[in-house]
């Protein structure tokens, strides 16, 4: 049985805004994710068709990423695991509003080891039951976990104030700072114009079967998913005036730059962001 988590992002951005933040947010911290050997390596990031399990095709923007994250993996899987065998592939198929990412182990733990995650973006503010078309029993398991990205707590260590959304204020966009109530302060009805809001609905399921660890490992996987997503969108938020009216183009012209210097600084200097800890 896995866990299967929903984790309902909610944010001060249009659905179609978030696909440019998302994209520039990506690019900019894997830059700060890489160097002193680890980090992340962009191998194809192109257009793509597929044919669905119903029939229709569907198309978006597919890439495929190496990780590289020696350091960051907990001590005592370093213990047990061969040395080199500790880099994920994510393989993701962007057909926004939907996107699906895979981060597996090929070289190691084969099908033992999958995270999944089914993103759906909507605009509302996260009261959507059942986005993801969950069977009954698929409902039954799943835990629904929603982040209020500007008053949730974030640990000390993760704390930046430049990426505090309580106390940001877009020029650009004139938006925040997004204070205790502002969740409730969108709900439509209140402002004419309707203000900029969405929710990013994540499915996440995590399997990890390795001895005893099972239970352990899973629950630890969903726990740092949960920091991730509140970090990663404090973040996002806080950088709204640098994306604010960029377009696709701009943004793919970013990417490619940036795939260019992460190659080059991989190999260089020490290693860089975001430390996970052991599971207890
Ligand atoms: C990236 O690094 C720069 C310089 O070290 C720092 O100012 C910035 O806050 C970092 N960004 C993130 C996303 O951590
Ligand atoms: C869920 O079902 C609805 C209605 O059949 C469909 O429009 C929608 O695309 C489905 N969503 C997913 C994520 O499969």
């Amino acid at each position: 049985r896995m866990l299967l988590k929903e984790f309902r992002v909610i944010l001060p951005l249009t659905v179609e805004e978030y696909q440019i933040a998302q994209l520039w947010s990506v690019a900019e911290a894997s830059k700060n994710e890489t160097g002193g050997g680890e980090g992340i390596q962009v191998l194809n990031n192109e257009p793509y068709t597929k044919k669905l399990d119903d029939g229709t095709m569907e198309s978006g923007q597919y890439t495929n990423k190496e990780y590289h994250f020696a350091s960051r993996v907990p001590g005592f899987i370093r213990l047990l695991a061969p040395r080199g065998s500790l880099s994920a592939s994510e393989r993701a198929w962007n057909a926004y509003p939907y996107c699906k990412t895979e981060f597996k182990n090929p070289d190691y733990m084969k099908d033992d080891f999958e995270i999944v995650i089914r993103s759906i973006h909507k605009d509302d503010l996260g009261d959507s039951e059942n986005v993801h078309n969950l069977s009954a029993k698929e409902l039954k398991e799943r835990e629904v976990i929603t982040i209020d990205i500007a008053n949730d707590p974030v640990r000390p260590s993760d704390y930046q104030e430049e990426f505090d959304p309580s106390k940001f204020r877009s020029k650009k966009a004139e938006r925040g700072p997004f204070g205790p109530n502002w969740i409730e302060k969108l709900r439509p009805g209140e402002n004419i114009p309707r203000p900029a809001y969405m929710c990013a609905y994540k499915l996440v399921s995590v399997k990890f079967k390795w001895f005893g660890f099972q239970n352990r490992i899973e629950k630890f996987i969903q726990g740092q998913e949960r920091r991730l997503f509140t970090n990663f969108h404090r973040q996002v938020v806080c950088w709204m005036d640098n994306y604010h009216g960029l377009t696709m183009v701009d943004i793919r012209r970013i990417e490619d730059e940036i795939k260019e210097e992460l190659d080059r600084i991989r190999s260089q200097g020490s290693i860089r962001g975001t430390k996970v800890d052991d599971p207890s």
